[in-house]
């Protein structure tokens, strides 16, 4: 850890994102001794409290909506989950740092609505995945373009930590077994078929991590995102 973060220092990125902690003194000092602007994900208002106090240049705030792993770090995920409309301003009101709204957003629409909520920015992922330039396979593709509303689920089954995507069999049968090992552990373990299910394109055995907003990822290139995106900006 000290090793990754001395060669992200070394490396000078123009921002250091950092999620399920606070990041420490040193490293917000040692990061703004380089000129890197520093960023910590939250879940909760207390969290952002924690963050604000650390020094971070901007609190990302990331609703339930979100794909992927939820990010808490002061109490366990599933008492975590506030969605991103009542999470942001929240936020904006007990922090002095920008807060960047993360969640559910995935058009102009998305966008006015986070910063009429006090957002200074937003961070967007679901949105890309089915672009072009997006890494996701065919089959993560797939599901997601037949995705509904209702269709994503939180889960510990592929990671130990609990995270948001689209259930397929590996979810489903680990979940029905009952027997889901903390993280790391639990990661290494489904890795050990994941890698085998990417490598043969089987969607049934890999993460298909993706957001409530799954539905509306209807673009195939990034640049049509940022544009649809930026339309949702104040004038
Ligand atoms: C495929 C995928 C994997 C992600 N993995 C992580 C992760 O490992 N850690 C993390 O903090 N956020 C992760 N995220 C969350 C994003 O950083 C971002 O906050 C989120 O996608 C915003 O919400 P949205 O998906 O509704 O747009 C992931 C998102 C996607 C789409």
């Amino acid at each position: 850890m000290d090793e990754q973060l001395d060669a992200v220092l070394e490396a000078a990125p123009a921002v250091l994102s950092v999620v399920y902690g606070v990041p420490s003194a040193e490293l917000v000092a040692g990061a703004h001794a380089r000129g890197i602007r520093i960023t910590g994900t939250v879940t909760t208002v207390a969290e952002a409290v924690a963050m604000d106090a650390a020094g971070v240049d901007a609190i990302v705030a990331s609703g339930a909506e979100a794909a992927g792993h939820r990010v808490s770090f002061l109490a366990p995920a599933e008492e975590s989950l506030i969605g991103t409309f009542a999470l942001v301003p929240q936020v904006v009101d007990a922090v002095s740092a920008p807060v960047i709204a993360a969640g559910g957003i995935a058009d102009r629409r998305g966008v006015a609505a986070a910063f009429a909520l006090g957002a200074a920015g937003v961070q967007v992922g679901t949105a890309f995945l089915r672009t072009r330039q997006s890494a996701a396979s065919d089959a993560h593709r797939a599901a997601i373009a037949a995705a509904a509303d209702t269709t994503t689920v939180l889960t510990r089954a592929m990671s130990g930590r609990l995270a948001r995507g689209i259930p397929n069999q590996a979810v489903r049968t680990i979940e029905q077994n009952g027997a889901i090992a903390p993280f790391p552990a639990q990661n290494w373990l489904t890795g050990q078929f994941r890698a085998e299910a990417g490598r043969r394109g089987l969607g049934a055995f890999a993460s298909l991590w993706a957001g409530q907003s799954a539905a509306l990822a209807t673009r195939t290139e990034a640049d049509e995102v940022f544009a649809e995106l930026a339309r949702g900006l104040p004038a």
